[in-house]
């Protein structure tokens, strides 16, 4: 099998945009979501954009996810390196096949932690990323040079899934490696709401 088949053996939507200017998105969805789940989050907050959306390849019983898990909350790390570095390669397949530029991530749970773990492994890899209700992907993260890369978290103070902690240890992480976190903790749970859309909106027409 040649590395392009390897790449692009991910099920996935593209959608082109109708704004050359505005930086395409890499939609990643969270724990039992597919391809379709954050296209229209997608629209709503940056409308105009290219949006590309992969399934995760993962099953947890009925459940897509990007990478494996030993419990709620704890990592398979060496399956989330490989998973990482084949979501990268599917990236690099896909800006050649549509010709676009490096994306802006916008990844919700289970999405935003491996769009974490790009940012961390695979740091040319995006232009940016809005993590929503992120955590921390490695216990040892990999140094990276994420010079000036923008990179927006928003959290839940109620969320029962991702300690709060957590949260803030991976803006630390990011901004220690260069990027400029905006980390904005919201009155809500997991699940998004109209606070983040309007965020998400207002941080992705500023890049
Ligand atoms: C994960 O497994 O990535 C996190 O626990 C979030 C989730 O998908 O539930």
């Amino acid at each position: 099998m040649t590395a392009t088949t390897v790449a692009a053996d991910f099920i996935h939507v593209f959608e082109p945009g109708s704004e050359p200017a505005r930086r395409p998105l890499l939609l990643l969805h969270g724990t039992g979501g597919d391809e379709r789940d954050l296209l229209s989050l997608g629209h709503t907050v940056a409308p105009g954009a290219s949006l590309l959306s992969p399934r995760g390849k993962i099953l947890e019983g009925s459940a897509s996810r990007f990478f494996r898990r030993l419990a709620e909350g704890v990592f398979d790390e060496a399956d989330l390196k490989r998973r990482t570095d084949e979501l990268a390669e599917f990236v690099l397949w896909a800006q050649e096949r549509y010709g676009l530029p490096a994306p802006i991530a916008l990844g919700f749970s289970n999405g935003a932690n491996i769009a974490a773990a790009l940012l961390l492994q695979r740091p040319d890899i995006l232009a940016g990323a809005a993590l929503l209700r992120a955590m921390v992907p490695f216990a040892e993260p990999p140094r990276a040079d994420l010079a000036g890369k923008p990179v927006l978290i928003l959290s839940g103070a109620f969320d029962p899934i991702v300690p709060k902690a957590s949260a803030e240890r991976l803006a630390w992480q990011l901004g220690e490696n260069g990027a400029v976190v905006e980390h904005r903790v919201l009155p809500a749970g997991h699940g998004l709401g109209q606070a983040d859309i309007g965020l998400l909106g207002d941080w992705l027409a500023r890049h």
